[in-house]
């Protein structure tokens, strides 16, 4: 899959999960931020592992959210008991008994997936139309070449490798940016013109060069591990400085550099600009999903974080998604702390947020049947623009203005949406150009009305004499006479 597919499904997947968590409710409310995280990540991940089906499923959603936190567990009862022991233990241990039916279930619900493929592979064989799928389970098909594999544990292991990395990720990078209020206007105007000018695509996210800076500062501040790099020495190594590592020792390499002031001039304080001076300085190790040795998040070398761009395009399209489309805020007298547990370091497990939904969205922000749709056929014009005053009486007038605005939006929500089409994703060109022809008619008739308008004060004007400056008050007791009734009426321009 091209990256750029893959912005685009991260973005419609978390809309899709904004949508149904945060709602388009524009009060300040309070959100469970440390909970919907995961969740966003959880369906980001699983439209481009999976697939979009399997990604909406709310019972694949509940899988793979909660079978690392149950693998974490597992691993960590299995330690509990010598190593002789757990090829048996394990059959016992309530933790991998959940673990287990939790790959049952896994494999339960790929299987009608594979079905349905072999099927289609099937008939499109017969016509000669091979039907692409773009998602991790053809990609192992296609590296497994035939050769049997579980797809089950791969769904797993891909799940715990990306999802309680990245959800903390996004979890203390949007804490973070909330603490810096000046901070919000400045990433959302950068990633509306990116998004403007080059969609929810790789170059788009590119483009979105203060969010990357603002995110490895954070990754930078709070990486997932106090150590990175862990590995066991299977045999004595001896080190070019002569230094021997025994066979059987546990090493990591200490994160610290990451706080060494001498590098990082102000290292406690979170600077979200840090990374993008540096970036504009020339240096190509600065931007998010590259590493050095003075920024290892991500690890460093042979072993370096394969995922890593998957997870930087990820997080950088969720806190773009969210910051065009909701106002966001850390609720009064709430102080969200990293908590450190042996080398790990979490963000606060309780984090709340306030949001609230931004319904003053540019086109740029919307896709087809998300937000406030435009009504493209749905303008109305209301004649406000005269001598009299229609807030208080013309009752008529008032009634079938209304329902002819009111006829007019319906029919512009049923129509307009249709010409935005799918296959046009984020360009919509259909859609914008019906967008301009209902403004283009728009302008034309109200040039029409003002013409109009012009035209009937000076008939009246030739046929009655000039204006009286008769006001509505002073004929109201005529209540039921229409403008052409009054002499002194004329319309206001
Ligand atoms: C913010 C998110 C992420 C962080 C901070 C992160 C960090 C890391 C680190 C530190 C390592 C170990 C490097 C080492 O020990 O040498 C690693 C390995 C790995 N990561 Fe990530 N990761 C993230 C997201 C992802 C994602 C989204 C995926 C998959 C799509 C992924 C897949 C992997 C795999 C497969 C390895 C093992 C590589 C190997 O052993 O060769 N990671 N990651």
């Amino acid at each position: 899959m091209g990256f750029h597919k893959e912005c685009e499904l991260f973005h419609e997947h978390l809309t899709e999960a904004l949508g149904e968590m945060w709602t388009d409710n524009d009060d300040w409310h309070t959100v469970d931020w440390s909970q919907h995280a995961i969740r966003f990540i959880g369906r980001m991940s699983a439209s481009v592992f999976v697939g979009p089906q399997l990604a909406r499923d709310t019972k694949w959603q509940e899988l793979i959210v909660t079978s690392t936190m149950n693998t974490f567990m597992g691993v960590r009862s299995l330690r509990a008991w010598p190593a002789f022991l757990r090829p048996v233990v394990h059959w016992f241990l309530p933790e991998l008994k959940k673990c287990r039916q939790q790959m049952r279930l896994a494999r339960l619900m790929l299987q009608p997936i594979f079905d349905r493929r072999i099927r289609g592979k099937a008939t499109s064989s017969k016509s000669h139309k091979t039907e692409k799928f773009n998602d991790t389970i053809e990609w192992l098909e296609e590296i497994a070449a035939g050769r049997p594999y579980d797809a089950a544990a791969a769904q797993i292991a891909f799940a715990i490798s990306a999802m309680h990395t990245t959800s903390e990720l996004l979890k203390q990078a949007l804490l973070d940016i909330c603490t810096d209020p000046g901070l919000i206007p400045a990433i959302r105007d950068e990633v509306d013109k990116a998004v403007r000018e080059s969609g929810w695509s790789t170059t788009g996210v590119f483009k979105m060069q203060l969010l990357d800076s603002a995110v490895k500062e954070t990754l930078r501040l709070k990486p997932g591990s106090l150590v990175n790099l862990e590995r066991k020495a299977l045999r004595d190594v001896v080190l070019p400085n002569g230094m021997t590592i025994p066979c059987g020792t546990n090493i990591a390499v200490d994160s610290s550099m990451m706080w060494d002031p001498t590098i990082y001039p102000n290292p406690s304080a979170y600077d979200a600009y840090r990374f993008l001076r540096l970036r504009q300085s020339g240096n190509t190790g600065a931007s998010l999903a590259s590493a050095s040795p003075e920024h290892i998040a991500f690890g460093i070398g042979k072993p370096i974080c394969p995922g890593r761009f998957f997870a930087s395009n990820e997080v950088k399209i969720a806190l773009a998604t969210i910051m065009l489309t909701y106002d966001v805020r850390i609720p009064e007298g709430f102080d969200p702390k990293v908590v450190e547990m042996g080398f790990e370091m979490l963000s606060d497990p309780v984090a709340k947020l306030e949001s609230a939904s931004d319904i003053q969205l540019p086109p740029a922000r919307l896709g087809r049947g998300q937000g406030p749709f435009p009504p493209p056929l749905a303008v109305g014009h209301v004649p406000k623009d005269t001598s009299y005053d229609y807030g208080r009486k013309s009752l008529t007038k008032q009634a079938a203005v209304a329902a002819m605005l009111f006829i007019g939006y319906g029919l512009g929500n049923i129509v307009g949406p249709q010409f935005f089409l799918e296959n046009q994703t984020l360009q919509y060109t259909t859609g914008i150009r019906s967008v301009e022809a209902c403004m283009a008619f728009n302008t034309f008739f109200l040039l029409c009305l003002y013409a109009y308008y012009i035209l009937e004060n000076k008939r009246r004007d030739r046929e009655l004499g000039p204006a009286s400056g008769q006001t509505y008050e002073a004929v109201d007791d005529l209540t039921d006479v229409t403008d052409r009734q009054i002499p002194g009426f004329r319309y206001t321009l």
